[in-house]
């Protein structure tokens, strides 16, 4: 593998595939959850390695509350558990941790944990993990209407004001440049409601490879894929 790589700004992550891996091994559910954790945790340090700037995952999606009372329970004990050792190698990376999603419907302790997680990494500089929890791209498209509607009706927003950068700006991503490669694991081809709006000219690299045996090396292979991409953004070179 090439190891002049030319880094993406954003790489943003569906990481499918943790209950596959465990039926395979004759493993409950959630020891997927478990290891897929992991491989987060590696993946986290892996992009600060490699100097990319910003990196997106989705750790629980809007339909995700479909699932199975059990398995929801155990993923938000799982998140529990892991706000508290994000912080640490958030901390150890020099990165700062900020979450997209709807985090009210989550319980007081947890949403004080993300709270937390953001405030005491917000001076960290060198990687920013986006973590989406309880996150639907159509979800945070509702929520930018409503604020934006609630604005109008105050007198502070003209419909005139309306553009695309205003839109951006009122989406949870505000202030986070557009993801430049999506990788998904699991092999499907699908977004499954992720950064709708965010994802319009974002390059796509879907692997087979089951989330948690996602590797550096498997992170790389995505990237150098990137690099032989030539990106077009209305038929010209996107700059
Ligand atoms: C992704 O793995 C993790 C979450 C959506 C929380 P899945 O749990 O979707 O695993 P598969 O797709 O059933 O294998
Ligand atoms: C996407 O995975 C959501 C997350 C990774 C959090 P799912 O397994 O829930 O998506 P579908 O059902 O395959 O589209
Ligand atoms: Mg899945």
């Amino acid at each position: 593998m090439s190891e002049n790589l030319k880094i993406p700004q954003h790489v943003a992550i569906i990481l499918d595939g943790n209950g596959r891996w465990a039926k395979l091994r004759g493993l409950p559910r959630t020891m997927g959850h478990t290891e897929g954790c992991k491989a987060v945790e590696q993946t986290v340090r892996d992009c600060a390695d490699l100097g990319i700037k910003y990196l997106t995952v989705y750790g629980f999606s809007t339909e995700n509350w479909k699932r199975d009372d059990q398995e929801v329970a155990a993923l938000m004990a799982l998140f529990r558990q892991y706000v508290k050792r994000l912080l640490v190698i958030a901390n150890e990376e020099n990165t700062r941790v900020i979450m997209i999603g709807d985090r009210s419907r989550f319980d007081d302790d947890l949403i004080e944990g993300l709270n937390r997680l953001e405030e005491e990494t917000k001076e960290n500089t060198a990687l920013t993990f986006v973590i989406a929890l309880n996150y639907g791209g159509r979800d945070e498209m509702r929520r930018a209407v409503t604020k934006m509607a609630e604005e109008v009706k105050a007198g502070t927003l003209d419909p005139s004001e309306i553009t695309e950068e205003a839109i951006s700006a009122h989406l949870d991503t505000h202030g986070i440049p557009d993801p430049d490669l999506l990788i998904r694991t699991g092999g499907e081809f699908r977004l499954s409601n992720y950064l709708l709006w965010q994802c319009a000219y974002t390059e796509f690299y879907v692997t087979d490879l089951l989330w948690p045996d996602f590797t550096k090396d498997e992170l790389k292979k995505a990237i150098e894929n990137y690099n032989g991409r030539e990106r077009r953004f209305g038929g010209v070179l996107k700059p």
